[in-house]
């Protein structure tokens, strides 16, 4: 399979390297590389020998036949390029957040049953072995029944993007769409549509929301979740949850080993023994993401899918969309609460 990879920044440094793993077992070769920054191109480029280049993501589309394209760009130029590269039979993996409006959520749903490609979203938590974990020990009633759940997604002020388009709200949409839709996205997948909800947020000196804090409703399951994007760019990313079943509690924290522990109702704590498929920790990239296990995990689903002609199911871009729909209307609260408390 022929492989391209537009944005080759932060998030595209993950998904090359994947790749590059990826393609040493499977029938699969990363042929096009596009970025408007040279540097990033090039540094990108000398992994793979012979490797064909552009500057803009548009131009890779246009002149490529490929059968899959990752679409690694900031948040406001994902449809753009997706509905342009499905419109030519590509199959599409598209970065989180899928889309940043409502309007971009129609364009790409309906150009993905109008072309019938394959696409997914990296709404990545859902391939992390930690929350993986979660999700089947509820489903399994492994502790007895969850009672409730807190999450943190904590990161310094991110400086690294492309002409800082993390601090303009219309290209990222805040850390509402940026960085909570993952803890927003996971309920969901685990628990179902949200029944209720109430944000209480903060919001940077020029006006966008950097802290939100989410109390959710899920049947008997109440849940918390807190993201931000601290003044200072030294705090450190660490995301975690707590989640209080009947008879344990499995606690997470990503910068800590081991990262999962549980902690039984008769005071022993257990340590699940958790195998990555790839478990490989690299800082490459730049930015707060050093394991790429888990987006190794969610590559090589996708690929599969394609290859087999398998439906989508981990994450499939209509779930993305919802998850983003979600978001949209938690930052319109957040926006509404900062207001309010001025
Ligand atoms: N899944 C995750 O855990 C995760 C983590 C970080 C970022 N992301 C998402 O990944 C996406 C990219 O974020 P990032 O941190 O890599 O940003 P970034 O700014 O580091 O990278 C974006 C790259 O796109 C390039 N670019 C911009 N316009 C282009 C164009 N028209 N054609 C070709 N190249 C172009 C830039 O030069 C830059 O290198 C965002 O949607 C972000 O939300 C996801």
């Amino acid at each position: 399979m022929k492989v391209g990879v537009i944005g080759c920044g932060g998030m595209g440094t993950t998904h090359y390297l994947s790749l590059k793993a990826l393609s040493s077992q499977m029938d699969l070769e990363v042929v096009a590389l596009a970025d408007c920054r040279e540097e990033f191109l090039n540094k990108a480029a000398a992994y793979f020998p012979g490797v064909r280049t552009y500057t803009y993501g548009m131009d890779l589309i246009e002149n490529e036949e490929l059968d899959i394209v990752h679409i690694c760009l900031p948040s406001y130029l994902h449809v753009s390029h997706a509905v342009a590269a499905m419109d030519k039979g590509m199959n599409v993996f598209v970065e989180k957040p899928v889309c940043l409006t409502r309007e971009d959520a129609d364009k790409i749903l309906e150009a993905e049953k109008r072309t019938g490609v394959k696409a997914m979203v990296g709404q990545v938590v859902r391939s992390f072995e930690e929350y993986k974990y979660l999700k089947k020990v509820y489903e399994e009633g492994t502790y007895g029944k969850l009672k409730s759940i807190v999450m943190q997604r904590i990161s310094g002020d991110v400086k690294w993007g492309f002409e800082d388009w993390f601090h303009d709200e219309r290209r990222s949409g805040s850390v509402v769409l940026d960085l909570h839709v993952h803890d927003l996205d996971f309920l969901r997948y685990m628990l179902g549509d949200p029944d209720d909800f109430d944000v209480k947020a903060t919001a940077f000196d020029s006006g966008m929301i950097n802290q939100i804090v989410t109390t959710y409703e899920f049947g008997k399951v109440f849940a918390v979740t807190e993201g931000i994007w601290d003044v200072s760019n030294a705090l450190k990313f660490e995301a975690g949850f707590r989640a209080c079943f009947d008879e344990a509690t499995v606690v997470f924290r990503g910068a800590q080993t081991p990262t999962l522990k549980v902690y039984k109702k008769d005071g022993t704590v257990e340590v699940p023994e958790l195998k990555a498929e790839y478990d490989v920790e690299s800082d490459v990239a730049g930015i707060n993401i050093s394991n790429l296990g888990p987006y190794y995990t969610e590559i090589k689903y996708f690929v599969e899918c394609v290859r087999d002609g398998k439906e989508i199911e981990i994450a499939p871009i209509r779930e993305g969309v919802k998850s983003v729909e979600y978001a949209i209307r938690e930052w319109e609260a957040a926006e509404a609460y900062v207001e309010k408390h001025k």
